[in-house]
């Protein structure tokens, strides 16, 4: 995910610009860029990679007066991660820095490429500081000329922008992305993504509402919305930086689970249009010649594929098979080339799975990655990506990840039904208003997780767990067993429902915990009897469903039922912290859990 840092006074410019950009790395990068504007000259470097990278580039540059000066981390997400695609990007005159997605873009830029406007980057970005001097040698007037570019983007944006034609100044604008702006005792001022940019730095500060704009100058912060001139509600800024990092959660798995309805956002934003899925990443010619998907991935990916290889079948009519990487590479798998082979990864790194798209690009496969981390080993061999935009994932225990994996997928499967005629104009309408609403659906309430919070002290124990769902339930099943294993040590199994009494059911009693994913939407009345089996086997039973179950010896209730996957990412977001806060009471290391690593680059 991006970082924004900006800073207006006397102190060294480049020095705070760049320890502010430090303190958003956590938020992962792969590459980042300042602009500082100093007696009405203006200053730009980027560099690719890391951080140090920059500080090599600019160690010869210093500044000595008053000045102001824009920074940013970027996490690709149009076009790859090169110096040009890097931040802030150039107009003739001015500088704009962008954390989002801006969601007309290519008609922007069109409209700017027909007035004789030339782009550098292939960034939605980049429209911004272009429209801005367009509208600045219309009207003449800098702060009219912000206005109007910012009334004209649609999406979602924290934008920082910094002019020749108005060199004291930095004008700011929010939409949907964070954004905060804060001052010290001096005066001085200074812009963050995240409180983690200004702690240390700012003593008071705004966290700025979505249609917030402005500009910062040496008198001061101007706040506007909606037109009119809006109070400065500061507040002191406390806290130390991890705490910052993890945005007030105690744990990074915390802040992960919660952030889910953020990155949704992001990942879906610019791919749902109003009557169709669109990808950029996909040229015309993407699915000619295949008849079949392979999906091929470990652990959390391979979940997900498993939960995804449904969709496919059922929305685009296409066989979709799955397999877990390490067992695919040496089963001397017979490949076809009408197969599109789609490798799921968040880390882009995994060996198994690398080998095993090795191997399919060897026979001569397309090949798709679904991957988090842009530019990553997966990613550079792959011949299509489909970046998840879920942002650097700390927690060992994937959450987020999966959560914006099966959300590709899911637009994936859509995609391909578009193309493919499989899917009437109506039933499309429908998914694309679930999908908008899914965001919504992973909103953690306090209520909810308090409910589950004084549930957990009841699952400390036990000779083992069965999560049991159907369908695209049965792979969330599996997701959930797995997330509870592995932070908290105790013996969880996904568990096909229908499959319990073909040998499994031989374990229950009352030590036996079952949780039971039972959605509305999705076989309820099979699951419900596939439950009622294993309680008249006195297992102790956590029943997850919009309907009431009687037979439960707990239950929490979910709230969205209009679509099955609103069902399956609200389930999800209750397994996450099931096994959350299991895990806190047992007294584990929630964020690095015993024997495992984040990314798994051996065999
Ligand atoms: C579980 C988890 C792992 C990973 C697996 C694959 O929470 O994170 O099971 O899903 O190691 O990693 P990636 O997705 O990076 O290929």
């Amino acid at each position: 995910m991006c970082g924004i840092v900006g800073y207006i006074g006397k102190d060294a410019i480049k020095d705070i610009l760049v320890d502010g950009l430090r303190e958003l790395e956590y938020r992962g990068y792969d590459s980042a860029g300042i602009a500082i504007l100093e007696e009405d000259e203006i200053q730009s470097f980027k560099a690719i990679g890391k951080l140090k990278n920059l500080e090599e580039k600019t160690k010869d540059f210093s500044t000595h007066h008053f000045g102001l000066g824009i920074g940013h981390t970027r996490w690709a997400t149009h076009g790859k991660p090169t110096e040009l695609n890097a931040h802030p990007h150039l107009g003739e005159f001015s500088y704009v820095v962008h954390n989002g997605i801006i969601e007309n873009y290519q008609e922007l830029k069109k409209e700017l490429q027909a007035s004789g406007v030339h782009f550098l980057s292939q960034t939605d970005t980049e429209v911004i500081v272009h429209l801005f001097e367009k509208n600045y040698k219309e009207i003449n007037d800098p702060m009219a000329a912000f206005e109007k570019t910012v009334e004209t983007l649609e999406g979602a944006y924290a934008i920082l922008l910094i002019t020749k034609a108005d060199p004291q100044k930095i004008y700011f604008a929010k939409n949907g992305s964070p954004m905060i702006v804060g001052n010290d005792a001096k005066g001085d001022i200074y812009f963050g993504s995240s409180d983690a940019a200004l702690i240390g730095k700012a003593t008071e500060v705004i966290y700025l509402a979505d249609g917030d704009y402005g500009y910062t100058s040496a008198d001061g912060i101007f706040l506007y919305h909606d037109k009119e001139k809006k109070g400065l509600n500061k507040k002191p800024l406390i806290g130390d930086k991890v705490s910052a990092q993890k945005n007030g959660h105690r744990f990074f798995m915390e802040k992960e689970i919660y952030e889910q309805s953020e990155v949704l956002g992001d990942t879906i934003m610019g791919r749902v249009l109003d009557d169709q899925i669109k990808f950029d990443e996909l040229d015309a010619n993407f699915f000619d010649g295949i008849s079949e998907i392979k999906i091929c991935a470990c652990g959390t990916s391979y979940n997900s594929g498993l939960a995804c290889s449904y969709l496919f079948e059922r929305q685009a009519k296409i066989k979709s098979s799955v397999e877990i990487a390490s067992e695919f590479r040496y089963k001397e798998p017979l490949m076809s080339k009408d197969t599109l082979f789609v490798v799921i990864s968040q880390s882009g790194e995994t060996a198994d799975t690398l080998e095993a798209l090795k191997m399919a690009k060897k026979a001569g496969l397309k090949t798709l990655a679904i991957c988090n981390v842009d530019n990553s080993s997966i990613v550079r061999l792959s011949d299509y990506t489909l970046l998840t935009r879920a942002g650097i994932e700390k927690g060992v225990a994937s959450t987020k990840a999966f959560a914006t994996q099966v959300m590709v997928m899911w637009m994936l499967s859509l995609y391909i039904a578009q193309h493919k005629k499989t899917i009437s104009e109506k039933a499309l309408q429908d998914e694309i208003d679930a999908i908008r609403h899914i965001p919504t659906t992973v909103m953690v309430e306090d209520a909810l997780h308090e409910k589950i919070k004084r549930l957990s002290k009841r699952y400390l124990h036990g000779h083992g767990f069965f999560f049991i769902g159907r369908d695209l339930f049965f792979p969330l099943a599996l997701e959930g067993a797995l997330k509870l294993k592995e932070i908290s040590y105790l013996h969880a199994e996904g568990y096909p429902a229908g499959e319990m009494k073909h040998g499994p059911i031989a374990l229950a009693d009352s030590e036996l915990f079952t949780i039971a994913l039972m959605p509305k939407n999705v076989h309820y009345d099979k699951i419900k009897s596939n439950v009622e089996e294993l309680s008249a086997r006195d297992s102790t039973i956590l029943a997850i469903s919009p309907l009431a179950f009687d037979l439960a010896d707990d239950f929490i209730k979910t709230q969205h039922d209009n679509h099955p996957m609103s069902e399956f990412f609200e389930m999800m977001v209750i397994t996450q912290i099931l096994a959350l806060e299991i895990s806190v009471r047992l007294g584990n290391d929630v964020d690095m859990p015993r024997n495992l690593a984040k990314s798994v680059t051996v065999e």
